[in-house]
């Protein structure tokens, strides 16, 4: 017998995919026994793409399986909260994709949920802290470099998209916010260890996409949020990015300051001239962006299994980012400054 941490899937769509092909092929000490989706043609992928054997068509399917030690939810948004707790109570460690919750009322529950199990591992999807790009910018603001952070600029843009599929997405994601931006509020957690929000402004439009109108959500959005210790951060998120994806990051600090990511991503160092123009080439979606990240992030889960480390402070940080992102949300659905007790 290996003692591989077994693991089971839920949820086989646009990323769920992209991390069942990690875990099959790319992580150590991990091994992807089984998934579970809805969908036929979904179930069908993973038994031939990935030779997977145990395919259920649910999820309470899939946790009574006594032979998987971790689950891995890349379900709707909508579903985590309750998902991660039915995988907490059936014994199971638990890695979720962003955000962890749309609530704070789920969040508690998570929380509680947690607390019964106080062995279990869990992980909430923010890859961008196993980016390098990223891991550097920490690194050179733990090292002083950067003297005192006193700003934060973070993007999410993503690329224009000419199939309606954030139409789609959009009802069950939370907003442009707690679906988008909810990674830099991580990232701003992350980099001022954990700073408390003072109070949050926000203001957004639908530039491209009216049919955002039905779930009251927007195509480009700004918040500012104003952390403890004079931190000043804007949060800027998009659908309708005409460069591909970007993912920034700008900190200025009493000493320097630093950005990564600006303008997005060229696919190659070479940019060609022609027409009196510079044609470069750009990433154009998250999955090639953060290709390495999201193996890293499956190995760093497989390995805190494997050493016991819960990743609670982790967890609290989610909760955490949920808290923001649902101010962003409500300070732009009722247009005031919200602040935080
Ligand atoms: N980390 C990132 O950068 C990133 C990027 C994209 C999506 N996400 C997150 O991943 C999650 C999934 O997003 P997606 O784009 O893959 O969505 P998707 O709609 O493409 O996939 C959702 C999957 O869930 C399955 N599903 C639906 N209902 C289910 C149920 N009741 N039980 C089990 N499976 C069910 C669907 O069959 C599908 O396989 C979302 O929470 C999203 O926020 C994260």
């Amino acid at each position: 017998m290996s003692n591989n941490v077994k693991i089971g899937i839920v949820g086989l769509g646009r990323i769920g995919k992209n991390h069942a092909r990690n875990l099959a092929r790319r992580v150590r000490g991990g091994e992807l026994i089984a998934g579970a989706s809805p969908v036929a043609a979904e179930r069908e992928w993973a038994q031939t793409e990935l030779g997977i054997q145990k395919l259920y068509h649910t999820m309470e399917e899939l946790l009574a399986d006594k032979e998987i030690d971790a689950v891995w939810l890349a379900t709707p948004t909508s579903f985590h909260a309750d998902q991660i707790v039915a995988a907490l109570e059936a014994g199971k460690h638990v890695f979720c994709e962003k955000p962890l919750a749309l609530t704070l009322e789920e969040c508690e529950r998570v929380m509680k949920a947690a607390e019964k199990q106080p062995k279990a591992t869990i992980m909430i999807g923010f890859m961008r802290r196993y980016d390098p790009a990223y891991a550097e910018a920490k690194r050179l603001l733990d090292n002083g470099s950067l003297g005192t952070l006193f700003r934060l600029h973070c993007a999410s843009l993503d690329a224009i998209d000419t199939n309606g599929f954030f139409v789609q997405f959009a009802p069950t994601s939370g907003g442009l916010f707690l679906d988008c931006s909810i990674h830099d509020i991580d990232v701003a957690l992350w980099m001022t260890n954990g700073a408390k929000p003072v109070s949050v402004s926000a203001t957004g439009i639908r530039g491209m996409y009216p049919g955002l109108a039905a779930c009251n959500d927007v195509d480009n959005a700004t918040a500012t949020v104003l952390f403890e210790n004079n931190i000043l951060a804007t949060f800027h998120a998009s659908r309708t990015s005409h460069h591909g994806d970007e993912t920034s990051l700008q900190l200025v600090g009493t000493e320097s300051s630093l950005s990564l990511g600006v303008g997005g991503t060229p696919t190659s160092e070479v940019n060609v001239q022609k027409g009196n123009a510079n044609h470069c080439d750009m990433v154009v979606d998250f999955f090639a962006r953060f290709e390495q990240a999201f193996v890293a992030e499956a190995q760093a889960f497989i390995d805190a299994v494997k050493n016991g480390d819960t990743l609670r402070s982790r967890l609290v940080e989610a909760c955490d980012a949920t808290r923001i992102g649902v101010a962003m949300r409500e300070a732009l659905e009722q247009q005031k400054i919200v602040t935080f007790d």
